[in-house]
């Protein structure tokens, strides 16, 4: 065995004390009582699974100047993530199997996790559907990105074994212009990601999942279809109501905290499969004017982190998050990781609930170099393992540049 690690980790649901045995990368055992003679670490920390990004923008190739793969994959470390789906809305956009490869050789050269690749839905796509089998589709434009739906291509998809994720809005139900983010929740209003929603049930049936829901209705309606709802840190945690300007622009807007409150309502009551941080990193000079200030907030690096914080503050429980930041986003990807269990990576971030820490932009990691979420607590994780390799161990980073696999979600 390379390593067994002893102390207290989240197994089945519940934290249970176990001895953890890796090798090759993988969980070979989780025993209650070891009786070897191998060296076993003994961990004060608490051992959770891994945390599984679905949404990120990580702006390689295009604009590597607000992200690339390495910085944005080492933010996403610092912050727990061992493996992220990055969103195909690139320059060039990646729609062709060209486009496709070419971004693939870029992220395993940068990459110290593992990630997925979207693609756009072009002509290629039993070829694509090979290669990757996670799609996204834009509903209405937004940041580099216009409206393009082909029902032909998604019926192509989905024949293929393949999923889509929906960017929610409606164009139809946008104003024309806002100075500050009430208006902007007014200029593509809560109605615009509602009536997009719906539209989705007019479209060929297949594994679709809503990206970052941010309304009561928009949930609702999620629901009532039975599509998968994907919920962004941001929509959780900060409202119209905050001072933000132009940094807290995002699509879809921050919404209402009656809106707020609905989305936390139904996190506790297990309504959200998935949270993903749509971490869409711009820089800080970009964002200070609010009518220019391009959409997007960072949050690969906070997002478990906050909802740590959360669960040490009795908000949420401890099951709810790992199940859809690590569980579920697994089995998306149809990957064996987000558990702690024989035969799954060793993917792990090692965490102490007591040691709340208060985000600050100068211990960050994204190219952005800001974060909406300034002065709130959070709990980081101490160390975090990919595949049985330290990534951060004592708070540093000690991973290395392209060691990151590619996860194919083709079933
Ligand atoms: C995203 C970006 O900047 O790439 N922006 C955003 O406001 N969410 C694109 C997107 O996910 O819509
Ligand atoms: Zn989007
Ligand atoms: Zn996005």
């Amino acid at each position: 065995m390379k390593m067994i690690i002893h102390g207290t980790a989240y197994i089945d649901g519940e934290l249970q004390n176990r001895y953890i045995g890796i090798k090759d990368g993988k969980i070979k055992f989780v025993k209650k009582h070891y009786k070897g003679n191998e060296k076993v670490k003994e961990l004060e920390e608490i051992i959770l699974p891994g945390g599984i990004d679905l949404h990120v923008h990580f702006r390689d190739p295009g604009q590597t100047e607000k992200e690339d793969f390495f910085t944005g994959s080492k933010s996403a470390a610092f912050g727990g993530i061992t493996a992220v789906a990055d969103m195909p809305n690139n320059h060039p956009p990646i729609k062709t199997l060209d486009n496709f490869e070419k971004k693939l050789e870029i992220a395993k050269e940068k990459s110290c996790i593992d990630f997925a690749l979207y693609s756009l839905i072009g002509d290629e796509i039993e070829d694509l559907t090979e290669r990757t089998g996670i799609f996204k589709i834009y509903l209405s434009s937004s940041t580099n990105i216009g409206k393009e739906i082909s029902e032909d291509g998604i019926k192509k998809v989905f024949e293929n074994g393949g999923k889509i994720a929906f960017h929610c809005e409606d164009e139809q139900y946008f104003g024309s212009s806002s100075e500050d983010l009430p208006g902007y929740n007014q200029f593509r209003p809560p109605e615009s990601e509602v009536n997009s929603i719906r539209s989705l049930s007019d479209l060929p049936e297949g594994p679709k999942r809503a990206c970052h829901v941010s309304t009561k209705e928009g949930l609702m309606e999620a629901k009532s279809q039975g599509l998968a709802v994907e919920v962004a840190p941001h929509h959780l945690f900060l409202n119209e109501e905050a001072f933000l300007g132009g940094f807290g622009k995002v699509n879809p807007p921050l919404r209402t905290q009656d809106d707020q409150i609905a989305l936390w309502e139904s996190y506790e009551r297990g309504d959200i499969e998935f949270l993903a941080s749509d971490h869409a990193p711009h820089l800080e000079n970009e964002k200070t004017e609010f009518v220019d200030a391009p959409p997007g907030i960072p949050g690969v690096e906070t997002m478990y982190p906050l909802l740590l914080n959360s669960v040490s503050m009795g908000n949420i429980s401890l099951s709810t998050v790992i199940e859809t930041i690590a569980e579920r986003p697994a089995e998306y990807l149809n990957v064996k990781k987000g558990k702690i269990k024989e035969g799954y990576d060793a993917d792990l971030v090692m965490v102490d609930f007591r040691r709340i820490e208060s985000i600050k932009r100068e211990n960050l990691h994204s190219k952005a170099g800001w974060s909406p979420f300034e002065g709130f607590n959070a709990v980081f994780p101490i160390h975090v393992m990919s595949r049985g390799e330290y990534l951060i161990k004592d708070n540093e980073f000690i991973g290395e540049k392209g060691r990151g696999e590619f996860i194919s979600a083709k079933i």
